[in-house]
C-alpha cells in the first residue's frame, strides 16, 4: 500500500505515543522550532548542564586547590567511564573518560604495537576518518621498526588481510561518510585467529546502536563523547581496553595520572593496573563537569531501550524520506539492513550542499559531506518521530520549490 503524507503523520504520532522511553527527551534542551540532526557532530545539551557549569565556577572560586581533595575531580575519568561502559557492553572499571579520540587512538594503537612488537603490518579502512589514519601514519614515522599500512575497503577485505604479520587492525565501527556498520565480532575473531589486535573507533555508533565490548571480544575501543553521548562541544572522549590485555604493555603515553600511586610523586613510572594506566595527565575538570550531566541521564535508562528508540527513529526516517522525497531525486545511501547502520543515515540529493544550507534557514540542522552526501545524525535522546516527519516535510518543500538554487545557498559550509 502506498503511504501518503497524512498516513506518515499519523504513524509518527502513534510511534511517539507508544514509545516507552519518550521521557528521555525531557532531559535535553530543545530550542523552539529547531530540529537538530547533527548529533553525529555535537549532541544535544542536557538541561542540567547550565547549573553544572555555574556550580563548577562557584567551586573554582570557593575551593581552589581544595577541590582536588573535597570533590571527585581526580576520580571523574573512572566515574564517568563506569556510566558510559554499559553503552558499549563493557563492565565497571573497564572504561575511562579522558582526552580526545585522537589521543586515545594513539594510546590504544601504540599499546597494541608494543604488545605485538614482533609484527609490522597495520590494517585499516581507506575511508577511515582522517584522524584515525593520521595517527597510524604517525606511527609509521615514529615507531622503532618499519611499519606497513594496508588500506582495505570492505569488511571482507579486512578479514582476508589478517595474517601472522598484522600487529593491529584499526577500524571505524561505522563509516563517518557511508554510515556502514562493520561486524566487530567477526573482524575480532579473524584477527585473533592470527594473533592480531583490533582497535575500534565507535564515534558514530556509541549511544545509538548495540556495541558489545565483552561479547565481541574487542581489544580496544575509543570514541567521541561529544557526539551522541552529549559530553558537550569538544567534550572528553573515552577508551576501553580488554582487561586481560591492558597489563601486557605500558601505554605509549605514560603520565602521572596513570601511575599506580599518583600521590607517591615517584620519579619512576609504575603503570596502574588495568584501564587507569591509560589516563595520562590531569583530568579536564571543566569538561568533565558538563560531561557528567548526560552520563547521569544515561544511567537512568537501559541501553537496549535507547538502541531500540534509535532504531525506530532511523527506520521511520528512511521510510518517510523515501516516500516524500524519493520522487524528488533523493536516494538513501546508508544500508537498508539495520545491523549494518550506525547513528546517522546518509542520502544523496540534488544540490546536496546548498540543500543543507537551505535547511538551516528552515530550522533543520544536518551536515554535508562532499561530493553529494547529506547526513542526518539521529539522536535517540532528543528527536521524536513527529520531529522526523516535520523535518522531511521541510526538506521536501526545499526540493520541490528548488529553493536551494537561491544564490545565497551557494556558499556551502562543511
Ligand atoms: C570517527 C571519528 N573519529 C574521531 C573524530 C574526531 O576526533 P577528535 O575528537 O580527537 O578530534 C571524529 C570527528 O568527527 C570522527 O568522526
Amino acid at each position: 500500500m502506498m503511504l501518503d503524507n497524512a498516513d506518515l503523520a499519523q504513524q509518527a504520532r502513534a510511534l511517539d505515543a507508544n514509545d516507552p522511553i519518550s521521557s528521555i527527551c525531557d532531559h535535553f534542551e530543545q530550542p523552539e522550532g529547531w530540529i537538530f540532526f547533527d548529533a553525529n557532530s555535537v549532541g544535544p545539551a542536557p538541561k542540567t548542564a547550565r547549573a553544572a557549569a555555574a556550580n563548577l565556577i562557584d567551586e573554582w572560586v570557593d575551593l581552589r586547590r581544595r577541590g582536588w581533595s573535597e570533590r571527585d575531580w581526580v576520580d571523574m575519568p573512572a566515574l564517568l567511564g563506569d556510566r558510559i561502559a554499559p553503552m558499549i557492553g563493557a563492565g565497571s572499571g573497564e572504561v575511562v573518560v579522558c582526552d580526545s579520540t585522537t589521543v586515545n587512538l594513539f594510546k590504544a594503537g601504540g599499546h597494541a604495537l608494543t604488545a605485538n612488537r614482533d609484527r609490522t603490518t597495520i590494517v585499516t579502512q581507506a575511508e577511515n576518518f582522517p584522524t584515525d589514519l593520521h595517527v597510524l601514519q604517525g606511527f609509521e614515522k615514529f615507531c622503532d621498526r618499519p611499519l606497513t599500512i594496508r588500506y582495505v575497503d570492505t569488511e571482507d577485505e579486512a578479514v582476508a588481510a589478517m595474517d601472522e604479520d598484522v600487529a593491529l587492525g584499526s577500524f571505524s565501527h561505522v563509516g563517518y561518510k557511508s554510515g556502514i556498520r562493520w561486524d566487530m565480532e567477526r573482524v575480532n575473531g579473524a584477527a585473533h585467529d592470527r594473533g592480531a589486535l583490533v582497535l575500534w573507533d565507535v564515534s558514530h555508533s556509541a549511544g545509538t546502536v548495540p556495541i558489545d565490548a565483552r561479547g565481541s571480544k574487542a581489544d580496544y575501543i575509543v570514541g567521541c563523547g561529544y557526539k551522541y553521548l552529549s559530553t558537550g562541544p569538544g567534550g572528553p572522549a573515552f577508551i576501553y581496553v580488554r582487561p586481560d590485555l591492558a597489563d601486557r604493555a605500558w601505554p605509549p603515553m605514560c603520565g602521572w595520572m596513570g601511575h599506580s600511586d599518583i600521590y607517591a610523586f615517584s620519579g619512576d613510572y609504575q603503570p596502574h593496573a588495568g584501564i587507569k594506566r591509560f589516563i595520562s595527565g590531569t583530568p579536564m575538570v571543566g569538561a568533565n563537569s558538563i560531561a557528567r550531566c548526560a552520563a547521569e541521564i544515561y544511567g537512568q535508562y537501559r541501553p537496549a531501550d535507547i538502541w531500540a528508540r534509535h532504531r525506530s527513529l532511523s527506520e521511520f526516517f528512511i521510510l518517510t524520506i523515501e516516500t516524500l522525497c524519493g520522487p524528488l531525486g533523493v536516494e538513501v545511501t546508508s544500508p537498508r539492513d539495520y545491523d549494518r547502520r550506525g547513528g546517522h543515515v546518509s542520502f544523496r540529493a540534488p544540490g546536496a550542499g546548498s540543500v543543507v544550507e537551505a535547511l538551516i534557514d528552515a530550522k533543520v540542522v544536518s551536515s554535508f559531506r562532499k561530493p553529494d552526501s547529506i547526513r542526518f545524525g539521529i539522536s535517540p535522546t532528543a528527536l521524536t518521530h513527529v520531529d522526523i516527519h516535520e523535518s522531511v516535510q521541510r526538506l521536501r518543500h526545499i526540493l520541490k520549490t528548488e529553493a536551494w538554487k537561491d544564490p545565497k545557498y551557494a556558499d556551502v559550509s562543511v
